[in-house]
């Protein structure tokens, strides 16, 4: 007989379905489904318009409200990507690979914050005590004014919570979390929805501020449910190379600020510390210029950052040609490799091609096209582009050059760098400037020709 209070829920995207397979239907991922027991839904022999409930005052789009007052922490990185300081009462999440440095990031946070006049109070799921102290007096934090606890028990962490009444408090983290009146493990989609679900009406209710960390599983998203990020005012992803100093904090959805903003860290011996010029950091290890580099002036937010692209393109082995991306969309490497085949009559068929972003940096731009079509036939071509020289603007199917945002921005930051050319599409409204000559092109086909001589 089929146990009708069963369902069977995803842990990678957390879509239900009411028998056991062996591969999710919604997302593809194998051995991700286990069966949960569901919420408690009520009582549902009504609708809930059936009986009578209490009429909503409502008011009207005109009133005037002031802007909700911020704290900033005085971390300049962190209080840019928030959209400028910590709005009270909001709920955030916080995403990235196990190790990555959220426990690091959230405890200079806390101090950061609990210094700037808020009651902080940092509750680990993962970590004893003694390794949180033991972290921050490496962090240099042993007098910032933050409590903190290690708790799992959800019904714990809330009745502390209302008691201490704090500003701000941060769980670190959400997978660890367990709600007694939810039986599946901790860790699990209905565990992690549950304690999320809590935790956020309770910063909404009582006008704390509540940081949720979430683990990202290796395919990027956040463990168990992307439930998570529609429960949160906003979500920031902590990434970076593993092999990489470089860490950087990304908004990718803020009901307060901008999305898409990033903060620039570099992991180091006593914590992170922040990069108040990405730029020159992620150029700091291009040499001389060699084939296969080119250098993108991108924006990041509301930031200009130039980030150098390397290509590699050499015969293959193999029947099937590897393509091998990191840091870059792959479709969009595909797009790119199939415009310069059939507009400029460039094949890379037989031909392997790699294309790495330096510096650990991920680039999703679609102006970065032109600098990724000028790194593979710079490599392709064993020619180095010209020293000096940015690159921008997005390829369309047709071979044509589109104009992209921000033109002046992006020359400004290549010529603080030093940069004295760039190559970008024609009708971007670019302003002449002193110091550097930007070179409009219509087409990629006529990139190919003034760059490397007809290809
Ligand atoms: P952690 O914050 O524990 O990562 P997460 O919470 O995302 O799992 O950071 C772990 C790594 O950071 C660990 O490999 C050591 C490194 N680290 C430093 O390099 N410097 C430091 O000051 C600290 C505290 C950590
Ligand atoms: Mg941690």
């Amino acid at each position: 007989m089929a146990k009708s209070s069963a369902t069977f829920v995803c842990q990678s995207c957390g879509s239900t379905t009411t028998k056991w397979s062996g591969r999710c239907d919604a997302c593809g991922e194998w051995n991700s489904i286990v069966e949960e027991v569901p919420l408690a839904a009520g009582p549902a022999t009504k609708t809930l318009g059936a009986s009578k409930g209490r009429s909503l005052p409502l008011s009207d789009l005109s009133g005037h409200e002031a802007p909700p007052p911020r704290t900033m922490s005085r971390l300049d990185e962190l209080d840019r990507v928030l959209g400028g300081g910590l709005v009270p009462a909001s709920a955030l999440l916080v995403g990235g690979d196990p190790g990555i440095g959220k426990s690091t990031l959230l405890l200079q946070a806390a101090a950061a914050f609990a210094n700037a006049g808020l009651k902080v109070i940092y509750i680990s799921g993962e970590e004893a005590s003694a390794q949180v102290r033991m972290r921050a007096a490496r962090l240099g934090l042993r007098d910032a004014p933050v409590k903190l606890a290690t708790e799992t028990n959800l019904r714990d962490i809330l009745t502390t919570l209302e008691n201490e009444k704090p500003d701000l408090a941060i769980i670190d983290s959400i997978q660890t979390m367990w709600a007694d009146n939810v039986s599946s493990a901790p860790g699990s989609v209905s565990q992690v929805r549950a304690s999320a679900h809590e935790l956020t009406s309770f910063a909404k209710r009582r006008g704390t501020s509540v940081i949720l960390v979430g683990h990202v599983t290796k395919d990027g998203q956040i463990a168990g449910p992307r439930v998570v990020e529609h429960m949160v005012d906003t979500v920031l992803y902590f990434e970076g190379e593993r092999g990489h100093q470089f860490r950087i904090l990304r908004a990718v959805k803020n009901r307060f600020g901008p999305a898409d903003e990033i903060g620039v860290f570099e992991m180091t011996g006593s914590g992170l510390a922040e990069v108040a010029n990405p730029s020159a950091l992620f150029l700091s290890e291009r040499g001389d210029p060699s084939p296969g580099s080119s250098v993108f002036a991108g924006i990041e937010g509301t930031r200009p950052v130039l980030v150098e692209f390397q290509a590699l393109v050499a015969p293959t082995p193999h029947s099937q040609p590897r393509r091998s991306v990191v840091g870059w969309d792959g479709g969009r490497l595909a797009m790119i490799l199939a415009v310069l085949e059939a507009r400029c009559g460039i094949p890379f068929a037989g031909l392997d091609v790699y294309l790495n972003v330096a510096g650990g940096m991920k680039v999703s731009e679609p102006a970065a096209d032109l600098a990724v079509a000028a790194a593979l036939l710079s490599a392709r071509e064993d020619i180095a582009l010209p020293a000096e020289t940015v690159v921008f603007g997005e390829i369309s199917l047709s071979g044509a050059l589109r104009p992209v945002g921000q033109t002046e921005n992006r020359l400004k930051e290549a010529q603080k760098l030093g940069f004295t050319a760039a190559i970008v599409p024609k009708g971007g409204k670019s302003v002449p400037r002193d110091g550097i000559t930007a070179t409009e092109i219509d087409a990629l086909a006529s990139f190919v020709g003034d760059v490397f001589g007809a290809g």
